[in-house]
């Protein structure tokens, strides 16, 4: 197994290495390691099924399901025949479609983080990419944080947030949510700002979407003006990986560590992908 840095701040490729046998322990262990480290892990020309991958998310903690989306609403389950499993396709079959965050861009966040124990990781597996646009964006929120100017880092000490749970990062009402009028009411979940990572120590700035946010206690121009400020800094170019998909790719991030967005494609190319996300603790 060979690991390449993907950035100076974060991100390996891993090579040589089959994720859909099973993996020896040692292996494992040293895969572990490397995540801790990277938060991000990229794995190219991976042949799954839906079972082997979620065999291989098992090596990382126990599956979480999938966010509420239209499609799963609609009792449409596309492809997938595990719940763990959620797709991410702009592919419309029979007039429904068969996944979520069809073709636009998805903006900046966390997944699911508007639930009070966030996934620790998502798992993102290529059957079908465009051959141009869709590239996934990440960055790293340990660097965000340590960045950060020692008068930010002070305003947000201590703080809370609000992650609202009404919107996915595509901008679509989820399936029984209504639209937020006031961002100090919005439904989700309060995590504090800075986070520590349980198996590092390492501290992250962990700020969810920027839609409907709200820091707990601010008047709300206050928290409207700081969130613009942390956002500028989470989403620094300098932090960020792009990633360009190939079919086969496999991708594992750490939810505690990195935030991520997709650019928009276009619809007239198929996108398919199969998600995981492995249960999570609450953020302290
Ligand atoms: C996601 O936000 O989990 C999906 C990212 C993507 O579609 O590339």
């Amino acid at each position: 197994m060979e690991l390449l840095a993907l950035t100076p701040v974060f991100g390996f490729e891993v090579r040589g290495l089959d994720t859909a046998t099973p993996l020896p322990e040692a292996t494992m262990a040293r895969l572990q390691a490397a995540w801790n480290r990277a938060s991000l892990l990229v794995f190219r020309d991976q042949k799954l099924d839906e079972g082997a991958l979620v065999a291989f998310s098992r090596h990382f903690g126990e599956p979480e399901l999938p966010p509420a989306s239209a499609a799963r609403a609609a009792g449409d389950g596309g492809i997938a025949r595990h719940p763990e499993i959620w797709i991410i396709s702009n592919v419309v079959e029979n007039g429904k479609p068969i996944g979520a965050l069809g073709y636009g861009e998805a903006e900046w966040h966390t997944d699911m983080s508007y639930i009070d124990a966030p996934p620790t990781a998502s798992l993102l597996y290529g059957l079908e990419v465009p051959p141009i646009g869709a590239d996934t964006h990440f960055a790293s929120q340990h660097a965000a944080y340590e960045g950060l100017p020692a008068e930010l880092k002070a305003a947000v000490e201590g703080r809370r947030a609000n992650h609202d749970s009404s919107y996915t990062s595509a901008g679509e009402l989820r399936a029984g949510a209504r639209p937020v009028e006031a961002v100090d009411q919005a439904p989700g979940a309060r995590h504090p700002i800075v986070r520590t990572h349980p198996e590092t120590g390492r501290k992250a700035l962990f700020l969810g979407r920027r839609r409907n946010a709200w820091i707990e206690g601010l008047p709300v121009a206050e928290s409207e003006a700081l969130l613009d400020r942390l956002w500028a800094e989470s989403s620094r170019a300098d932090y960020t990986y792009v990633h360009k998909w190939r079919q086969g790719d496999l991708l594992i991030w750490d939810n505690r560590a990195v935030i991520h967005r997709r650019d928009a494609f276009d619809n007239a190319h198929r996108r398919l992908l199969l998600r995981t996300q492995l249960k999570g603790s609450r953020p302290f």
